[in-house]
């Protein structure tokens, strides 16, 4: 949600902070803006849209070493040219960018007095003001601000009387520092330093650094120096290349084959017939004395936890809950200590969900963590886990990250049911299962042509229906996801058998039902739900690994079908989920959607 970007060093800073706009844009399109200390003076640049009306109202390129950016996804304010970061003070010393909500604004705004002027709607031009009224160094002044701030933020900010200094500052939304040679990068998210270093620092809540070009001091807001340690970063390039593909997204979907293979490299054990995950901190004598399991994350990636949830329940025969992180962490859940807490999260920053995390870790519970972000903030705050190797997800939809989470929670499941009543026979065979999910969803790949021709026989519609019973629910719910965030269909996904208890209602000649049927013991009533839609007139496709010689009804009723693979019930998710993210894809470029920034939508939502 918002990206920051701040440069200083030998390099001109325009080209990196627009560089580092556009690698950020997925976190928010509705702003951007740049501020460059250039001949002693700040300039400032911003503009309502995507980075390219911000490119197109600069005429001459701006000189200068040391500057900020930022791209915005409103909290407060519409999205327009006076709202969109920097914000400057009234005499232009200070120029800011901030990530985050303060919360007690109207307070500041009144200690500020009712002569200062504010030009913009947000709470982030508070800042600013407040800093034009410290005395001392850059970084006391900001300190000074921040000890008055309630809420949260990412800040950067440069001064006008300190040239080639940059201050950050976190609380609550991410802020990385990137070590370069003679020169300093900070952003709120690593893709966009990958470019220019390997080598970064993530800052804690309650942090504060200064930069310079030859270096960074990072200390506590009481002053105290904080040593921190840079971590180095693989090659992650080559994920922000869309090559010859459309959209991000497509290139996401269609590389899912060789990310489920990374998710798995290693992780196999064939002599044991189990999973290997040490990066989970648990002993076997810990993994047989779960009793309990619950899971926690946000929009797919709890999709991805529902399904995981069956996944685990099935093999391990534990008890297994997936919730919303942030309804979670409102109701005062109660923690266990034989209860195992999971959270899911591609970015590792999504608030809800570290929030949770804080939350039972301040109880006392063990947390789990199944992360595509390497180092991110709940990567760091777990007590184990499991990394996911997806690489960075660039567009807004989560596709690959989605199917590596399934892949991760397929292998949880795997070993905590050969830690208890799974047999080796058994594991071979989820083993085996595992090694040809590539291969599986290959083959639904190759359902693309006959999936974009529905596509468009459908875009039409208002509403769709997404129903699934058990473990096809999550699938259903997933499915729903994908085609309202990126085609803008209004979609509902429900358990199948609810739909006689209300939904029905809506269903007429105009609301394709999309149902989802695995091949298992439930097909004989998942087949009635069809008759039932079709009794009313509703057009019915069917997701069906049944083969036609399983259950030739199937075919007799559905006006369409989309046959995947047959495969195990740990597998069905990933191959079904990606038919109906091909499905959405289409559905979207079919009617002219911008695929990989939606309306409305950011990725990595740090604000609660
Ligand atoms: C949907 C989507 C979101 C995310 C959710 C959690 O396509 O991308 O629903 O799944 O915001 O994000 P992470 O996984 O980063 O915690």
């Amino acid at each position: 949600m918002c990206g920051i970007i701040a440069y200083t060093g030998k390099q001109l800073a325009m080209p990196i902070l627009l560089d580092g706009l556009r690698r950020l844009e997925y976190r928010g399109y509705d702003s951007t803006g740049i501020s460059i200390l250039s001949r002693k003076r700040i300039k400032t640049l911003k503009a309502a849209g995507k980075l390219n009306v911000l490119e197109s109202k600069i005429n001459n390129p701006v000189s200068g070493h040391c500057g900020i950016g930022h791209t915005r996804w409103a909290t407060h304010g519409a999205p327009t040219d006076e709202n969109a970061h920097p914000h400057t003070d009234p005499t232009y010393r200070f120029a800011v960018v901030h990530n985050g909500i303060i919360e007690n604004v109207d307070t500041l705004k009144a200690r500020l007095g009712k002569d200062t002027k504010f030009t913009s709607d947000t709470d982030s031009e508070v800042i600013a003001h407040m800093l034009a009224q410290q005395t001392g160094e850059l970084i006391d002044a900001v300190r000074q601000v921040l000890a008055q701030i309630v809420g949260t933020y990412g800040i950067a900010v440069i001064d006008q009387q300190n040239p080639s200094t940059i201050v950050v500052a976190r609380n609550g939304s991410p802020v990385i520092l990137g070590i370069g040679n003679d020169e300093m990068l900070a952003a709120s998210d690593m893709s966009a330093l990958s470019r220019y270093t390997d080598q970064v620092v993530h800052l804690d809540d309650g942090e504060i650094a200064q930069l310079t070009p030859d270096g960074f001091q990072v200390m506590h807001m009481d002053s105290s120096v904080s040593h921190k340690e840079a971590i180095t970063l693989n090659d992650q390039n080559a994920h922000y290349d869309r090559g010859a593909h459309p959209h991000y997204l497509y290139k996401e979907i269609v590389e899912q084959p060789d990310i489920v293979v990374q998710t798995l490299s290693g992780r196999l054990d064939d002599r044991f017939s189990t999973a290997r995950l040490g990066g989970l901190n648990l002993e076997a004598r810990d993994l047989i004395g779960i009793k309990r399991i619950t899971i926690l994350g946000c929009g797919s990636a709890l999709y991805a936890g529902m399904a995981g949830a069956s996944m685990i329940e099935s093999l391990a025969r534990i008890p297994v809950a997936a919730e919303p992180a942030a309804e979670f962490r409102y109701r005062n859940p109660v923690i266990e200590q034989d209860t195992l807490y999971i959270v899911v999260s591609q970015s590792g920053e999504t608030f809800d969900t570290l929030a949770a995390l804080r939350e039972v870790r301040r109880k006392g519970g063990f947390v789990l963590g199944i992360v595509n972000s390497v180092g991110s903030t709940i990567a760091r705050e777990v007590d184990g886990g499991i990394y996911m190797h997806a690489g960075p997800e660039v567009s807004v939809a989560s596709t690959k990250a989605y199917t590596s989470m399934l892949v991760a929670f397929a292998l949880l499941a795997l070993l905590l049911g050969r830690s208890r009543d799974v047999s080796p026979q058994r594991g071979s065979a989820i083993i085996k299962e595992l090694k040809q999910l590539p291969e599986n969803i290959r083959a639904v790949l190759a359902l693309e042509p006959a999936i974009a021709k529905l596509s468009e026989q459908y875009n039409k519609s208002q509403s769709a229906f997404f129903i699934g019973r058990t473990n096809g629910f999550p699938i259903a719910l997933e499915g729903a996801q994908k085609l309202k965030e990126i085609s803008y269909i209004h979609a509902e996904a429900y358990p199948a058998s609810e739909l006689k208890h209300g939904p029905l209602a809506l269903v007429t000649g105009e609301t394709p039902c999309f149902v989802v049927l695995p091949n298992d013991d439930l097909l004989p009533k998942s087949i009635s739900s069809m008759e039932e839609i079709k009794a009313r007139g509703g057009p019915v496709i069917a997701l069906t690994s049944a083969t036609q010689q399983a259950s030739s009804r199937i075919d007799t009723l559905a006006d369409a079908v989309i046959r995947v693979p047959e495969t195990g019930s740990l597998t069905l998710p990933a191959v079904m989920g990606v038919a109906l993210q091909l499905l959405a894809y289409h559905s979207a470029v079919s009617l002219g959607r911008d695929v990989d920034q939606p309306r409305n939508l950011a990725k990595s939502v740090t604000v609660e």
